[in-house]
């Protein structure tokens, strides 16, 4: 049975939660395995407009079940609140639909103060992080100080956890960074209320996945960020702290690779990314401010503006190769609506080669120059296409020769933030 893995093969903000939305009718399971309150999801339907940061976007669709995987992070009072949103707003959800994995890393309140103060510490060279304490929290679990849903269970040894914890990072936060020491008992307690209303979803829901697998059930995975801020493949260190490529969807699920189906990239028609770090296609007059405004490119969890540039097809091709990628969704495509020319970047130039890798090296990728191919433009709308050949010719022309660039096939195409804007390419 698949268990079909959405990835971002830019970085962030692909559309994944669009393409995964459009799609989850046709599975059982929906499941989140990597990243934090970091990724921020948008999902449109109808009216109604759902921002998702840790819960699974599949939980809009009735008789789903989602999981929050081992391989994410959780700040356990964001996650109640997001469900007593969500509650709020008439999506049901409980023990019965939503599952997190006792093995899930607690984002604690000092991860966040380390987060930013980190930043601050770095000035100009700073990441441009989302402040949500997820590059501390991934560091503490790697560094075995981390504490899990599981110790939630367990309010005397979780004590004894955060006590141990602010011990040691108490001194830190005081002499190096100039900031007040915290209370491990407050910090302790203020966790577990959050933590208490969150045992009834607490499950272990590696051992879950692979039943469900055995038993024939379909399983969607949903990645957060995108390949290009992978931490062992994206443009490090401008990255996130964690696996965003598919390779983090098994370690952070529990579903052994062998298992894993299908890797479905997503792609915005275009590129942007939020945060510092090379972006070789940025468009940094007024026809990126233009880009920005026609695509409501503005982060969904801190309001940042997001950068915005021209379809890079040098790191998107490195990124399908990172990631498996076997076929494309290709989104915001009516966003160019209204451009002539439109531009592809095909190679790069750096130290004076031509190059159509991306190369490891920082400071050889944020010297690269574009090199790009010009395409005419379309000045039809394409919200009311559902077919690929309804496209205009040169929209058409766009996704072939992004096809072709990236080796890959597209199997939908999205021209709308809508359910329904969707053309699905029936490969
Ligand atoms: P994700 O993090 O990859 O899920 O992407 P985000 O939700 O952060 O950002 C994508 C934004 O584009 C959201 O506001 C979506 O509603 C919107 N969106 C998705 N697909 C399309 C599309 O095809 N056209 C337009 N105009 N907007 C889209
Ligand atoms: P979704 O899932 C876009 C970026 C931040 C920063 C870097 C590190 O919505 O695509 P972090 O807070 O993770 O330590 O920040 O990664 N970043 C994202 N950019 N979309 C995201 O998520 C992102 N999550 C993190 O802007 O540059
Ligand atoms: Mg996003």
């Amino acid at each position: 049975m698949p268990a079909t893995v959405i990835v971002g093969v830019q970085w962030g903000d692909e559309g994944k939660a669009k393409v995964l939305d459009a799609l989850a009718e046709e599975y059982d399971i929906i499941v989140r395995y990597q990243g934090g309150s970091n990724a921020g999801h948008t999902v449109v339907v109808g009216s109604e407009r759902y921002a998702f940061h840790l819960v699974p976007s599949g939980i809009l669709r009735h008789g789903k079940v989602c999981v929050i995987a081992n391989g994410v992070v959780v700040e356990p009072a964001l996650l109640v609140s997001e469900i007593e949103d969500l509650r709020a707003r008439g999506v049901r959800i409980d023990g019965g639909n939503l599952l997190l994995s006792a093995r899930v890393h607690l984002v604690m309140p000092y991860h966040r103060v380390l987060d930013k103060a980190q930043e601050l510490r770095k000035g100009g060279g700073k990441i441009g992080t989302t402040g949500r304490g997820i590059g501390p929290c991934y560091a503490d679990k790697a560094a075995r100080w981390g504490i899990r849903a599981v110790d939630l269970m367990r309010p005397a040894s979780f004590r004894e956890k955060v006590r141990s914890r602010l011990e040691d990072l108490n001194p830190v936060l005081e002499k190096i960074y100039g900031i007040e020491a915290m209370k491990w008992e407050e910090v302790a307690e203020e966790v577990l209320a959050a933590g208490e209303k969150l045992k009834p979803f607490i499950a272990d829901t590696a051992s879950y996945l692979r039943k469900a697998l055995d038993g024939g059930r379909r399983l969607l995975l949903e990645g957060a960020q995108g390949t290009l801020l992978d931490v062992d493949f994206g443009t490090y260190p401008y990255v996130t702290s964690s696996n965003s490529a598919a390779c983090g969807a098994s370690a952070g699920t529990g579903i052994p690779p062998r298992r894993l189906s299908e890797v479905l990239g997503v792609a915005k028609a275009y590129t942007t990314r939020v945060g510092a770090g090379p972006f070789p296609t940025e468009i940094l007059d007024g026809d990126g401010d233009e880009l920005r405004k026609k695509g409501g490119e503005y982060g969904t969890t801190t309001g940042r503006p997001r950068r915005c540039g021209w379809f890079d097809a040098v790191s998107c091709r490195y990124a399908v190769e990172t990631s498996g990628v076997d076929c494309l969704a290709i989104t915001k495509l009516d966003v160019l609506t209204g451009r002539n020319p439109v531009k592809i970047c095909t190679a790069y130039r750096c130290e004076g080669r031509r190059i159509e890798t991306m190369p490891a090296d920082l400071e050889s990728l944020t010297a690269c120059e574009p090199e790009y191919e010009e395409m005419a433009g379309w000045e039809t709308p394409l919200g009311g296409c559902r077919r690929r050949e309804h496209l205009p010719a040169e929209a058409q022309a766009y996704v072939r020769r992004i096809e072709q660039l990236l080796g890959v096939p597209v199997r939908l195409i999205s021209v709308g933030s809508g359910r329904d804007d969707t053309i699905r390419c029936g490969i």
